[in-house]
């Protein structure tokens, strides 16, 4: 009798496998980095992928792809460009983890991406779900590739009503695809449960009545779709008042200033700014002082030219706008530059910053 329900479980699974498989090969979009299996691609795609849309993501890839079209490319690419080409897909470690994790790729396993789940997973910036997609996609090794779209998609499959906020939760789900996962096509399975959840099974309206695998699904049949996944309320951001400064030379040239190498958004560059206290009027004199204080940079600030703001998920940045002159010692060191707008074009900025450069090339249009 055990085995004869083993069995029947599996023809489930396989049921489920295949209505799955079968949709995913009729119904997938084409995308970039679906025109072959290259790893490196792979690599790249689920990397931009993290906490960024598809659609966001394809020109960034393209282009990513065209400057460094192998690993040995991106190894010996210089951290600017590097960064240039992750211009405004924000959290940028992602590209500073890859980047290192290629140069390692290169000089150990001979430019070749590794295919066992323990030395991929040694490989910065490699988490269980990219390790999963690479294995999986490139490779076609039967090993979950759980984010959140697939724990979303699970949880309604198979009604799992833990919070998918809590990091101890993915496990669950992996464990979930282990036992799901076709063996044959693990690549198509992974990348038809995403596609699901991208097309079909989304967070908000789920359209169920177009679901290949409805018939298999709990939340259906509960009429509870729309209550799942679990997913508890992240703390709100905390709120950051800055004021950034552009200070032109005599020859047109802007004073840029390059960020920490380790911390929100390292490495990358900007104007000269400085954190103020919250909920004070500030006077001009105190910023300067401030600015004198951090940087070193005795500031004099002429005009108030407006405000930016900038959402991160931890974090709202209020960037107070102005125009200034340095009054004495030209800043020096290679955390400092005077580039011409053309210049600017090689530097890699926050988003936020080029807010700030279309509000001052606003200003200095009127
Ligand atoms: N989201 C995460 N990985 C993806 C992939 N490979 N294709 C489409 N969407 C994705």
């Amino acid at each position: 009798m055990e085995n004869e329900l083993k069995n029947i479980e599996k023809i489930v699974i396989k049921n489920f496998q295949d209505d799955l498989i079968t949709w995913f090969k009729e119904e997938q979009r084409e995308l970039p980095w679906r025109k072959d299996q290259d790893p490196y691609k792979v690599w790249v795609s689920e990397i931009m992928l993290q906490q960024t849309r598809v659609d966001t993501v394809i020109p960034y890839f393209n282009r990513f792809i065209q400057w460094f079209p192998t690993i040995n490319d991106l190894a010996n690419a210089n951290e600017d460009k590097v960064l240039k080409a992750w211009e405004g897909l924000g959290y940028y470690s992602r590209v500073r983890n890859l980047h290192s994790a290629v140069k390692e790729v290169s000089e150990r396993y001979n430019g070749q991406v590794p295919n066992t789940p323990k030395e991929i997973s040694n490989l910065k910036g490699v988490g269980p779900y990219t390790a999963g997609a690479i294995l999986s996609i490139a490779y076609g090794i039967p090993e979950p590739a759980v984010d959140g779209n697939v724990m979303r998609v699970l949880s309604r499959i198979l009604s799992i009503w833990e919070d998918i906020a809590k990091p101890s939760t993915r496990k669950v789900f992996e464990s979930a695809v282990r036992s799901l996962i076709s063996h044959e096509e693990p690549s198509n399975f992974n990348q038809a449960l995403m596609e699901l959840g991208a097309l079909i099974c989304t967070p908000t309206s789920p359209s169920c009545l177009l679901c290949p695998v409805r018939d298999h699904c709990h939340a259906f049949h509960e009429g509870v779709e729309t209550e799942l996944p679990i997913k508890s309320k992240k703390n709100a951001q905390r709120a950051v008042e800055l004021a950034a400064v552009i200070v032109k030379d005599e020859h047109g040239k802007i004073l840029i200033h390059k960020r920490p190498e380790t911390g929100l958004l390292a490495n990358l560059w900007e104007f000269p700014n400085v954190e103020l206290q919250q909920h004070f009027v500030v006077e001009r004199s105190q910023i300067a002082e401030s600015f004198q204080e951090t940087l070193d940079i005795n500031i004099k600030l002429e005009k108030g030219i407006g405000q930016i703001e900038h959402i991160f998920s931890h974090l709202i940045w209020n960037i107070r706008v102005y125009t200034g002159s340095i009054i004495s010692n030209k800043p020096e060191g290679n955390d400092w530059k005077w580039v011409s707008p053309a210049e600017m074009e090689d530097y890699a900025f926050p988003v936020s910053y080029h807010k700030i450069l279309k509000l001052y090339n606003d200003y200095t249009k009127n």
